[in-house]
């Protein structure tokens, strides 16, 4: 097996990342085959894609003939066997353990001994999914992000059973799309999905004791810390569905860690329909008119929070790199290019001072006395060895 830029790729799912991965790959060159099961969501699909493209060409970004030579290597098929000849195959179905065992069950039958099975689920793991293939040493997990041509971020997540040699070749594959990789042990949330908890998690506990309103940690994490968009503004645009679902199920997976415990002020969200920008309202009211709340631009309260929020990051980078899910360089690299963070997390930990976070965790575990603000050891270590994360 050897996948090149001749490699055919297959894509099952013509939703919003199969779409989005097909255009990544079909814009390096390679024949791409995306399948649907649903013939709507095809011409859906095709549709949204000759969109963004023109968008593209309006802003003199690509040029009609690109484009169109863009879409002509996609041929969006209801017909599953029309995979057979890839090289490669992701899926991008919907998040359901069955419905994606089923599907490389069929796979396996209709390819070639050599195809590389990709998934790129969020939150099952790649050992459950690969128990329905007979040769799950060629199946291995790809997550993109969302939107899938503009985030740079891939996570390669070789499963158990996976060969080196195939996650070897994946990677240099997305590679060669562009895209910044990182490798990740097969563990709830991966690393992105499992570090970034605590932006939510943690901002949700200080409006829940009343620390602060929605506004004020936004306008914390966004003006003092340098975060792109606020914990709250970002929860209201995900989705508090879709967001509150990837809380549950890294709690669930990690058998209940006290570090990743939902909270009741989300959960209530969603029970009552405010989902988030999409639905109207969520933390902030969307609808026309509406009024919101100004953040109280109190810089000593600021600090309060944004620290206490920085600390419970760096403590999670800290315990990725401390069970081995992936090295400090690509845990720094996946919270930059997969969430847009302003810094690497251990990076920001050398530059505040190890010490200095330490201090906040401990005082924190003072405070509250519960597991969730333990330190990690790694940390602990760190800074009694008068270390640097990347020292
Ligand atoms: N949306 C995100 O932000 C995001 C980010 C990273 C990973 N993911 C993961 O990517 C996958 C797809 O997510 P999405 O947001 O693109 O979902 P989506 O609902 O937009 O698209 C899913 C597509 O799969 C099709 N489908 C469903 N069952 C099928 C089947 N059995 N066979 C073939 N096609 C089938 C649907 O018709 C739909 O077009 C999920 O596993 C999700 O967890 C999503």
């Amino acid at each position: 097996m050897e996948l090149t830029k001749e490699t055919k790729i297959g894509v099952i799912g013509a939703g919003t990342m199969g779409t989005g991965i097909a255009q990544v790959a079909s814009s390096f060159g390679h024949q791409v085959v995306l399948f649907d099961a649903y013939p709507e969501q095809l011409k859906q699909s095709k549709t949204a894609l000759q969109k963004i493209l023109n968008r593209q060409v309006e802003k003199g970004r690509m040029k009609q003939t690109e484009v169109d030579q863009l879409i002509s290597r996609i041929s969006f098929t209801e017909k599953l066997d029309s995979v057979s000849d890839c090289g490669f195959i992701i899926e991008a179905i919907i998040e359901e353990s069955e419905a994606k065992k089923d599907l490389f069950k069929q796979l396996e039958s209709l390819t070639h001994e050599q195809t590389v099975f990709a998934s790129n689920t969020s939150s099952l793991s790649i050992a459950s999914i690969s128990s329905s293939l007979q040769v799950p040493d060629r199946f291995l997990g790809v997550h993109f992000f969302n939107p899938a041509p503009l985030m740079k971020l891939v996570e390669i997540i070789p499963g158990i059973s996976t060969s080196d040699d195939v996650t070897k070749q994946t990677r240099s594959l997305i590679d060669s799309w562009g895209k910044v990789t990182v490798l990740a042990k097969d563990t709830p949330g991966f690393i992105v999905n499992r570090v970034a908890r605590p932006f939510y998690g943690e901002a949700l506990r200080i409006y829940e004791e009343g620390i602060a309103d929605a506004a004020t940690i936004d306008w914390a994490m966004k003006e003092l810390g340098g975060f792109r968009m606020g914990p709250f503004e970002l929860m209201d645009l995900i989705g508090h569905d879709v967001n509150y679902k990837v809380t549950e199920s890294v709690f669930r997976e990690f058998y209940y860690d006290p570090r990743f415990k939902p909270s009741f002020a989300q959960k209530r969200m969603v029970e009552a329909g405010r989902l988030g920008k999409k639905s109207g309202i969520g933390f902030y009211d969307y609808r026309d008119g509406a009024q919101n709340p100004s953040p109280v631009q109190d810089k000593v309260l600021g600090e309060k929070i944004l620290y206490r929020i920085l600390a419970m990051l760096i403590n999670e980078a800290a315990d990725a790199v401390f069970m081995n899910v992936a090295t400090k360089e690509d845990v720094d690299s996946a919270m930059k290019n997969g969430v847009n963070y302003p810094k690497g997390l251990l990076e920001w930990a050398d530059e505040l001072g190890p010490s200095k976070v330490l201090d906040w965790m401990s005082a924190l575990q003072v405070e509250y006395r519960e597991d969730r603000y333990r330190p990690n050891p790694l940390l602990k270590r760190i800074v009694r060895n008068g270390e640097q994360f990347h020292g």
